[in-house]
């Protein structure tokens, strides 16, 4: 038996270890964290994320081989391997702030596992961190005096929020960077025995430190240029008359583009993908690499370009003004199936029109907690309404800003009778039906298609 700790029980540790813990009967494993309402929570019934499949599999193996503790130290001393998945958010003071990673949280798990181990460790890091973070690491833990040993892996977590379980259970690749020394490799092959039980072979595939630590960021950074390229078209086809939906399906059955990440919409959000290219183009910064920063940063620029042309679209389209209006917000996580609000364009989209003096009201199926929780001091200018129809009662707009299922099944002919007209719906995901919306009455705002509109 191997003991397996994970530290930090966020998105990434709850939603990665029960999987693994399931996968290996064998192993014994155990997630810590410093907050300790998140561990009483992973204790309880209602898990702290919602991740369509997780509870099933945390019911499973929490008690069995997968334990949820405060006790940091304690495991850390037992652990044999220990995966850190602490968070990395953007730097916000000193050098680098809003780019470079803040590694406060990494660097502190660090010492802590040095000043906590009597015996030698492989320390995995599943955090997504700035290329050559290993080296720190290991000079960090090799720096003791008892001659303990530790490898220091990178195994960075590909997962995307909504679709965890399938992304570990059935993942396109793991990914494992290691020393090219002894120790290192056998390290690396530990780390792939586990995986091997249940990802195929061919899948698991093996890197050198510094290449596994930077695909992770460049993983991401080319997911999010492909949403902010065909956000970019969606403003020129919006203009033409032109379908951003019918350019994004011809061009994606060109197998060199591939269909996936083409879809148009208010906007990408989440915690990573922003953070994660703002640190790749600190990085370039700081490598003397300007030109090669630049690019990547417009990445995210177009991104906020969006996220803001869809507010003034919604604005210009209202004769100019939404003082006083109620506008009712379809969503407010940042994709649906997910409660995670972090970087959601629903509340930038939300920001820009308490700007403007809008009278707001948010309604999600899992996502209200968070959104009042990340809007801060906003969030006493703004009603959450669990209930759709009541949200868009007597509102003069609808946005659709997060890909709920729910939102699709509704009875618009219901929704429209209770607004007030003309009635407006911007829909920021091409979720609905707009054809059908337009017929019942509605004025349409689709992104990167023409208007369907009854004004003259
Ligand atoms: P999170 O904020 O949800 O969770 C991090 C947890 O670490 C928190 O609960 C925090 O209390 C805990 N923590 C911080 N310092 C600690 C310490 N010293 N000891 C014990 N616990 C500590 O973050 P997350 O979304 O799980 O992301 C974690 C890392 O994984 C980040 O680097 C992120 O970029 C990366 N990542 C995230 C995703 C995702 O979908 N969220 C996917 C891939 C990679
Ligand atoms: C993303 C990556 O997909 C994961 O591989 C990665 O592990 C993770 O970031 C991370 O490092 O945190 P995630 O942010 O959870 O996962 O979700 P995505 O499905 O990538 O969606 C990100 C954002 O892009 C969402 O706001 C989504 O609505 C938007 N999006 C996605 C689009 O606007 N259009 C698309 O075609 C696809």
């Amino acid at each position: 038996m191997t003991n397996i700790l994970c530290i930090g029980a966020g998105y990434v540790g709850g939603s990665t270890m029960p999987i693994v813990a399931s996968h290996c009967p064998q192993h014994r494993f155990v997630i810590v964290d410093i907050n300790e309402a998140r561990i009483a929570a992973w204790q309880s019934d209602n898990l702290p994320i919602y991740e369509p499949g997780l509870d099933e599999i945390v019911r499973k193996t929490r008690g069995k081989n997968l334990f949820f503790s405060t006790e940091v130290d304690k495991h850390i001393a037992e652990a044999d391997i220990i995966f850190v998945s602490v968070n990395t958010p953007t730097k916000t003071f000193g050098q680098g702030a809003g780019k470079a990673a803040d590694l406060q949280y990494w660097e502190k798990t660090a010492r802590q596992i040095l000043e906590n181990s009597t015996s030698s460790k492989i320390v995995v890091e599943k955090s997504t961190l700035p290329v050559r973070t290993a080296e720190a690491m290991e000079r960090i833990l090799n720096s003791n005096g008892n001659g303990l040993h530790f490898d220091v892996l990178s195994n960075p977590e590909f997962l995307a929020e909504g679709t965890a379980v399938r992304d570990m259970e059935n993942p396109d690749r793991v990914l494992i960077g290691g020393r090219n020394t002894e120790s290192g490799q056998k390290a690396v092959e530990a780390l792939v025995e586990i995986y091997a039980n249940w990802v195929p072979r061919e899948r698991i595939i093996t890197a050198n430190l510094w290449s596994s630590e930077l695909s992770k960021l460049v993983a991401n950074a080319f997911l999010a240029q492909r949403i902010s390229s065909i956000n970019a078209i969606s403003a020129l086809c919006e203009k033409t008359e032109a379908d951003v939906s019918e350019v994004a399906h011809a061009i994606g059955l060109d197998n060199r583009i591939g269909k996936y990440f083409l879809r148009a919409s208010v906007g990408f959000g989440g915690s990573c993908f922003k953070k994660d290219i703002l640190n790749l183009v600190y990085l370039c910064e700081q490598y003397g690499l300007p030109e090669v920063a630049a690019y990547w940063e417009q990445v995210v620029t177009m991104n906020e370009f969006q996220e803001m042309r869809f507010a003034s679209n919604m604005v210009a389209s209202m004769f100019n003004t939404v003082a006083g209006k109620r506008i009712a917000l379809f969503g407010a996580a940042f994709k649906a199936n997910t409660n995670d609000t972090r970087e959601s364009p629903a509340l930038e989209v939300c920001r820009a029109l308490l700007e403007e003096r809008a009278e707001i009201v948010i309604t999600d199926p899992h996502a209200i907690e968070n959104a009042r929780y990340d809007l801060g001091e906003l969030a006493k200018r703004v009603a959450f309404e669990p209930d759709p129809y009541a949200a868009a009662n007597g509102a003069h707009a609808i946005a659709i800003l997060t890909e709920w299922t729910q939102f699709t099944q509704l009875d618009y002919e219901k929704v429209h009778a209770a607004m007030v007209k003309p009635a407006f719906i911007f829909d920021g995901r091409n979720l609905l039906d707009h054809r059908k919306l337009y017929e019942i009455g509605f004025n349409v705002y689709p992104i990167g298609r023409p208007a369907l509109t009854h004004l003259l």
